[in-house]
Parts: structure tokens; sequence; C-alpha cells
């Protein structure tokens, strides 16, 4: 069973980034299971003075990763960058070696989204991640898809969707 992580750098309920990440849960392929980490919102501010020991919500998501086959990342675009909440999550786990040859797919919800996109995915790289490149796609969420029933419902959002999770199964296999 290949087991992968799903990673949305949105807190908001209504995220299309989460939408799209929960609708990958109820789509993924038989031998696969696709599962939420929804912790990043309890992560303290990450400072170098108090990374060790490492809070328990950081210790969960860093064994969470290091068990996973693949990671499956959807983030926002924030004034250009990425969000505070995902480059956050990051940086604590840059002196772990859990990202080392990861398997990572980065899905991103908004064409408009570049420059985050792009810095994300460079930071992904700094951290060692192999990208898998087939996976890394845009799958425009329209406004009405804000949670996986929506996105479900759009054939075109399921298609592309499923060929991502058909990359993260050729990549870990
Ligand atoms: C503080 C803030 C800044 C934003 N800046 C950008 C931006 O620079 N570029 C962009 O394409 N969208 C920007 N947006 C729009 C978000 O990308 C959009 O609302 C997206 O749906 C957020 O992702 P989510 O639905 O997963 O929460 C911004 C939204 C917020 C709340």
């Amino acid at each position: 069973m290949i087991d992968v992580l799903a990673i949305s750098g949105s807190l908001r309920a209504a995220s299309k980034n989460t939408a799209l990440l929960e609708a990958a849960v109820r789509v993924a392929p038989q031998g696969m299971r696709v599962r939420r980490f929804r912790g990043l919102g309890s992560f303290p501010l990450f400072n170098p003075d108090t990374e060790f020991p490492t809070p328990p919500p950081v210790a969960d998501f860093i064994a969470q990763i290091a068990a996973a086959d693949a990671l499956l990342i959807a983030s926002p675009e924030y004034a250009h960058g990425v969000t505070g909440v995902m480059k956050n999550a990051l940086d604590w786990v840059v002196s772990s070696p859990a990202f080392i040859d990861k398997p990572v797919a980065l899905v991103n919800a908004s064409p408009r989204a570049t420059i985050a996109y792009g810095a994300l995915r460079e930071t992904l790289v700094t951290m060692s991640a192999r990208m898998i490149e087939g996976g890394c796609v845009t799958i425009a969420v329209p406004p009405m898809a804000r949670d996986a029933e929506g996105v479900l419902a759009v054939p075109d959002l399921v298609v592309a969707l499923r060929s991502a999770l058909a990359e993260i199964q050729r990549a870990t296999q």
C-alpha cells in the first residue's frame, strides 16, 4: 500500500487547496492511501534557538513525513509569497533528514499563483525532495468548488487529480 501524506498550506475552512487534497483522499487508486496532515496550524513559530527539543506537533509531522512513501502538497499564494503556515512548517523540517529524496507532487489550485508555486518548489528542492515532475501540475479549482464534493463534481478536476495520483504511484513503485 502506497502511503501518501497530503499537506495543505491553507488553514481556512473553504480552502481550494484543502478541497483538492480532500478530493485526492477520495479518488486514490487501489493500492494507495492518501491521508491528510491537519496539524500545521498548531505549530509554534520556528525559531532556531528553540528548535530542540522538537515540539510534539512538529515531531509528529516529521515522523509522518518520514513514514510516508510520498507527499502531496497544495498551498496558496499570499502577496506573491508562500503562506506563512506552509513556510513555517517547512522551516521546522529543514534540519531533519525527512525530506531527503522524498517523492513530492506539488499541485497548484490556482493558475494565477505562479510566484508562490515556484518559490515553494525551490524550497522543496533545496530540502532535497525528489519532485515528481508529472505530479507537479496546476489543477484550476473554480470558486464554487470549496470542498471535496465540489471538486469531485467537476469531471476535469477528477481526471487531473487521478492523473497526478497515477504519477505518484509510478514514482513510488
Ligand atoms: C492575504 C492574501 C493574499 C493573497 N495574495 C494573492 C496573490 O498574491 N496572488 C494570487 O494569485 N492570489 C492571492 N490571494 C488569493 C488566494 O490565493 C486565493 O484566495 C486562494 O483561493 C487561497 O487559497 P485557499 O483557497 O486554499 O485558501 C491572496 C489571498 C489572501 C487571503
